[in-house]
């Protein structure tokens, strides 16, 4: 049997088990899928063992270990070196090899929900770790005229400015204000942090945002997190992250497998997950 796994702490409640399974199932290949949670300070050990066996095909990685992995690769894809992220590493004979599959899941989400045509386009991201890095690189291969980036911290900010020099990105404060300003002129959101993930709100609204302004949560957990619930509420086009999940691991499972299984009947399986969230936690 041939499996693959997922590096990260906390790991939480993760769906890639359930992706990962069906594709497996869909191919006609044995094979499982486990995550792991790796204690902090360990990733070297761990990754090491992890190249002794034999049956591991790969494995992707989360926060925290995005950026921190990069070192341990043997090579990485051009994606990698642009971005500075990897998720999805391939174990060959006796070599890793890093890959990034998030900018791409996101570049498939966009596509599938809001079409291709981002020229011209002004687009606010938020947040300036490894989620954001890939959505900042899909946006600028989308060709968006402008993407500013919204970071809590200054000196991030303006680390994140030199080292996606080919972005053109402009760093703002992560603050009510300035985000405000921003949405005014925005044709996309996208959130990058985790606010949202334990019901927190934003501190900014949503109601300068144009009419035809649209939001993406890359959170799929819960399915609207409270700036959702605020763009449903304004009338505006939104999204969480479910498609990104699932096209971000379709790409991992093939760069590990050679195999690109139909996505439709595992995004069938995510969104039944999905209206399981809807019911009181009683019923489910
Ligand atoms: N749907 C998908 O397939 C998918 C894929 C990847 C990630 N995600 C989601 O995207 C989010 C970010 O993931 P990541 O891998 O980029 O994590 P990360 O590397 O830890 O980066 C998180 C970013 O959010 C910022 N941040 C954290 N808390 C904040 C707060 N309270 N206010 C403002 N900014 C805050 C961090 O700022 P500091 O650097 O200052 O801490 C950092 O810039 C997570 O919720 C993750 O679940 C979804």
């Amino acid at each position: 049997m041939k499996w693959a796994a997922l590096l990260g702490n906390p790991l939480g409640h993760t769906l890639s088990p359930l992706i990962h399974q069906a594709a497996f199932q869909q191919v006609g290949m044995e094979g499982t899928y486990i995550p792991i949670q790796v204690k902090e300070g360990y990733l070297e050990e761990v990754v090491t063992g992890l190249c002794f066996m034999e049956n591991l095909l790969g494995f992707n990685v989360t926060v925290p270990f995005k950026e921190a992995i990069k070192r341990l690769m043997d090579f990485s894809s051009r994606e990698v070196d642009l971005i500075g992220a990897v998720n999805t590493v391939k174990r060959g004979e006796d070599k890793l090899i890093g890959y990034n599959t998030d900018w791409s899941g996101f570049l498939a989400a966009l596509d599938e929900t809001w079409g291709t045509k981002w020229e011209g386009k002004r687009t606010l991201v938020l947040g300036g770790g490894g989620a954001a890095r890939a959505v900042i690189y899909a946006l600028y291969i989308r060709k968006a005229t402008k993407i500013l980036v919204a970071t809590r911290s200054q000196v991030k900010g303006e680390r994140l400015k030199e080292e996606l020099p080919w972005s053109s990105l402009e760093v703002i404060p992560f603050q009510r204000e300035a985000i405000e300003r921003a949405l005014n002129e925005a044709d996309l959101l996208v959130n990058a942090t985790p606010v949202g993930l334990k019901g927190e709100e934003m501190p900014f609204s949503l109601k300068s945002t144009k009419k035809e302004g649209m939001v993406m949560d890359l959170i799929y957990n819960p399915p609207i997190t409270p700036l959702l619930r605020e763009a449903k509420e304004q009338g505006l086009r939104y999204s969480n992250g479910l498609s990104m999940l699932l096209y971000q691991a379709l790409e991992a499972f093939y760069i590990w497998t050679g195999k690109r299984p139909d996505p439709h009947p595992i995004k069938a399986l995510l969104e039944n997950w999905e209206k399981l969230q809807e019911q009181p936690k009683n019923l489910r």
